[in-house]
């Protein structure tokens, strides 16, 4: 893949600012940046945006995209797990008034106690940064399948109530982030082959037509349901990635 909207740069400070834990994977910075501006080129205008991440995880994608995209008025997170979103409303947090200056004071004082310039480095680069858009935001745990809690966390997700205009979704993968069965029909039939297909025509109940959704996974391809046309497929390493409008999803 060529990247197209965001330029090559070392992001480590910025990896560094962010809250992560062990066992919980996140999209590179880049490709993060990358992804949301090919989504945008599909909106019919580039609107103040309301981006929904339905595997919200650490929230790193989508305060990323708070801190790097200008124009983002609404970030909304979900996930089935709620034990990483605890990190979604820290990272998050760095969006607020003030954000970044507490997590600069919190790195000045661990590299005080553990004498290490990494996180004197992490605390100058949290000084330094300068929020793109400063959005509002929310995190709820809604199991991804569940229409009704993901219906409920997204109420009020947008000023007019139109609903995300873009979804940005790193699928689940590794020992963590397995693809949790949905929860009122676990024993139920589920082909079970590859979480893409069936996350998508579940989200999609609850976008406009002219959203976009992107869904990332690791492997050659996001797998779409028959008959429906991507807007874009991208390949970045052990990565693969469909854009797709939620109105040819749905007719799928
Ligand atoms: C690859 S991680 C996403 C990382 C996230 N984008 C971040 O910035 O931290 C995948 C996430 O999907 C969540 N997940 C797994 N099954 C789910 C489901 N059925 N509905 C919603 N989230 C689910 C996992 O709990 C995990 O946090």
């Amino acid at each position: 893949m060529q990247y197209r909207h965001a330029p090559a740069a070392n992001h480590a400070a910025l990896d560094a600012v962010l809250a992560s834990a062990p066992g919980r994977p996140t999209l590179p910075v880049r490709l993060t940046v990358e992804l949301a501006g090919r989504a945008r080129a599909h909106l019919p205008v580039d609107p103040p945006l309301t981006v929904w991440d339905p595997c919200c995880g650490a929230g790193v994608t989508l305060t990323v995209l708070g801190l790097l995209g200008a124009g983002i008025t609404r970030l909304v997170g979900t996930d089935a797990d709620p034990e990483p979103l605890d990190l979604a409303r820290r990272n998050l947090a760095l969006l607020d008034p003030g954000g970044l200056a507490a997590r600069a004071a919190d790195l000045d004082a661990l590299a005080a106690r553990h004498d290490k310039p990494s996180y004197a480095d992490a605390a100058t680069a949290a000084r330094t940064l300068v929020p793109a858009s400063t959005p509002t935001w929310s995190v709820a745990v809604a199991d991804a399948r569940d229409t009704a809690a993901v219906r409920g966390a997204l109420a009020g997700a947008s000023p007019d109530d139109a609903g995300p205009d873009l979804v940005l979704a790193d699928l689940p993968h590794g020992i963590r982030t397995t693809w949790a069965p949905p929860p009122a029909r676990a024993a139920a039939a589920d082909d079970g082959r590859e979480p893409g297909g069936e996350f998508l025509r579940a989200v999609v109940t609850l976008l406009r037509p002219e959203a976009v959704v992107v869904a990332v996974g690791r492997g050659r391809t996001v797998a779409l349901p028959p008959g429906v046309r991507p807007l874009e497929r991208v390949r970045v390493g052990h990565r693969a990635a469909v854009l797709v409008r939620a109105g040819a999803l749905r007719e799928g």
